[in-house]
């Protein structure tokens, strides 16, 4: 070899070799983020803030949505982060059961996954779980519904309708469950009556999350048992989540509601869209989750497995995944509604008054 390739491979190889040393402290290190999808306000602000701390304490980011809750995209996007030497993966799965396989690529790696918000079911992968105390979300909305309704003080009966979320979301055992802690005594009682008989999980549930699913039910129990504002009384609607909660708004808009006669409907996430749904009387309350505080918590278990320090969990009892107890962190849900958004919201700086301007 000539002296000057000499040197020039020489050079190559150093600069290959400082780049190396660079993956091996915690800077520049990769993390993988597969989020479910940006057609929902929440996931983009999960991703975001998480991408922001995570390049903020010197990490690099590979931040991926599965296109429109896209099973397959999800899975081609985790065997990349795979493929290109992702530290850590972070994943709120689209279908918690769907990963079990290209998981088993990450355990062969020893890649870790922390399992965001959604619980990964069936995969003996997943090394820890964050997430907000999602039983505490179900049981809140549930006490919402209890005293807002005065249960425990007057004889009703109260006419209700309920909705969860998506059956393929293991979250939903959790809300559903919580919520029904609360409310089956009264239905059992019959304090609360489900005029249309649909209270199984099954019966209740709705697909994707979807806002439009929800609208088409709630439609179809309007018409099925007559409700309206002149019809048989409606008087709550339990709603798992926000997306759920607006088609219901919106199918009870199209009956005739108005802010006067508005059945009471829970959520949660605190969407934009739901906060002004609350500020116009048209939903009566929502769980904020502080995605920011989850992101940052997130941040720092992959920080701690990177550099091999004890991980930071305050449940390891609560979430099996079919493969046993997964190390879990819960952050704390809060009770939003028009008396308290301003404080929660605005001041914390989540919302500006802008995102929230009624028009
Ligand atoms: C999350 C909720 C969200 C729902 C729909 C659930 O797994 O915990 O915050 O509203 O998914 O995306």
């Amino acid at each position: 070899m000539r002296k000057k390739s000499l040197i020039v491979v020489l050079l190559a190889a150093s600069l290959v070799l400082f780049a190396g040393c660079k993956q091996g402290g915690s800077d520049g290190v990769k993390v993988g983020i597969s989020m479910p999808t940006q057609s929902l306000q929440r996931w983009n602000q999960d991703g975001a803030n998480m991408k922001a701390q995570f390049e903020k304490a010197g990490y690099q980011v590979d931040l991926q949505y599965a296109g429109d809750n896209d099973i397959p995209t999800q899975v081609a996007q985790i065997e990349n982060m795979i493929a290109t030497d992702c530290k850590v993966i972070v994943i709120a799965a689209v279908d918690g059961s769907s990963l079990t396989e290209v998981l088993k690529q990450a355990k062969q790696k020893n890649i870790p996954v922390i399992a965001y918000d959604r619980l990964i079911m069936n995969s003996d992968a997943v090394s820890y779980y964050a997430t907000f105390d999602n039983f505490k979300v179900g049981t809140i909305q549930g006490e919402f519904l209890r005293d807002a309704l005065k249960l425990e003080s007057t004889d009703g009966p109260y006419n209700v309708e309920l909705f969860t979320g998506s059956p393929d979301d293991n979250n939903i055992n959790f809300f559903f469950g919580g919520a029904m802690s609360i409310l089956q005594p009264y239905i059992d009682n019959g304090k609360l009556v489900v005029k249309s008989g649909q209270t199984s999980k099954a019966q209740c549930a709705t697909p994707n999350w979807s806002t439009e699913e929800a609208q088409k039910r709630m439609e179809n129990l309007i018409t099925a048992n007559g409700y309206g504002p002149t019809g048989t009384k409606l008087h709550a609607v339990y709603s798992s989540n926000d997306s759920v909660a607006q088609g219901i708004t919106n199918a009870l808009i199209g009956a005739g509601y108005t802010k006067e006669n508005f059945p009471l409907i829970t959520g949660q996430d605190c969407d934009k869209t739901s906060v002004k749904n609350m500020l116009k009387g048209q939903q009566a309350m929502s769980i904020f989750k502080d995605t920011r505080t989850l992101a940052a918590q997130v941040v720092k278990m992959s920080d701690q497995i990177i550099k091999g320090q004890t991980v930071d969990v305050n449940d390891t009892k609560t979430y099996d995944n079919g493969t046993g107890v997964i190390p879990s962190f819960l952050c704390e849900p809060v009770f939003a509604t028009v008396d308290n958004y301003k404080k929660l919201l605005i001041d914390s700086g989540y919302y500006t008054e802008a995102d929230l301007k009624v028009d």
